[in-house]
């Protein structure tokens, strides 16, 4: 039971992004194990490029570190080039996988049409999808925020069967906030995701309260604690703040002792 109350375990989860050879994610993870491996009531995940998944599966294997993809096509195999599957990803030995993040959505053009098949494939195939909704800051100008979520979560959820919504992990990333050093303030983090789970709670209320709700935007170790206090907030998914392990690792014992 977390200090909030709640009995989710906050997750904090380090999105990589297109950083890191595989020898630098071995270095990073053979630093990141000692600092981590004591830490209780928080589950850490580190999403790596594809290419050093098997080398981060074998590294962490035993602690208390998971592992977790950046994407996945919705389809177990086929003639999709460039592309990798869900049960590709589990027979690795992966435990989770980002869906939806902005920038695919915004560079790759991933549609909530994809979505709503890649997150059911996710859990069909036994991973835990993390997936990414927010507002870009033309659409929070608009007051268009709650609109935005709305659509992306309902959506996006639309196929998963009631039963497992609990299952999967939502990122709250307001796009302004992604990379940008501009946090969302606590008040604006807190408002935002209650809607979230406000929105799970119209198709069940007991999922919703299994619901993991992350926060993610400019996340550091400096500014991490006043997020992660908040009530609503499961824990965090960091871009930048990940890359370097003594910092992942701050913001990992904040939400254990949050
Ligand atoms: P950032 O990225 O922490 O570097 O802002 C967050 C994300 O893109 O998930």
């Amino acid at each position: 039971m977390s200090a909030t109350g709640n009995r989710r375990t906050p997750l904090i989860a380090g999105n990589w992004k297109m950083y890191k050879t595989v020898s630098q994610a071995e270095a990073f993870i053979a630093a990141l194990l000692p600092r981590v491996s004591s830490l209780q009531g928080v589950d850490v995940a580190v999403c790596p490029p594809y290419l050093a998944l098997q080398a981060l599966v074998d590294s962490a294997r035993g602690s208390p570190v998971q592992v977790y993809a950046q994407n996945m096509h919705h389809a177990p195999e086929g003639a999709f080039t460039g592309e990798v599957s869900a049960p590709m990803l589990v027979e690795v030995g992966v435990h989770g996988v980002i869906l939806g993040h902005s920038e695919r959505r915004q560079m790759f053009g991933e549609t909530d049409r994809a979505l709503q098949l890649k997150v059911p494939a996710a859990l069909e195939a036994g991973l835990v999808p993390i997936l990414c909704v927010g507002e870009t800051e033309e659409e929070r100008e608009a007051g268009d925020t709650e609109r935005k979520l709305r659509h992306q979560v309902q959506e996006d959820l639309a196929r998963v069967e009631t039963g497992r919504l609990g299952e999967v992990v939502i990122a709250y990333e307001p796009i302004w906030a992604i990379g940008s050093g501009r946090v969302a303030t606590p008040e604006r983090a807190q408002e935002a995701i209650a809607f979230v789970r406000a929105l799970v709670a119209d198709r069940s209320r007991e999922q919703a309260e299994r619901t993991r709700v992350l926060y993610g935007g400019s996340v550091k170790s400096e500014n991490c604690g006043e997020l992660l206090c908040l009530p609503d907030i499961d824990g965090a998914l960091v871009g930048g703040g990940s890359l370097d392990p003594e910092s992942f690792a701050a913001i990992a014992d904040a939400a254990a002792s949050s």
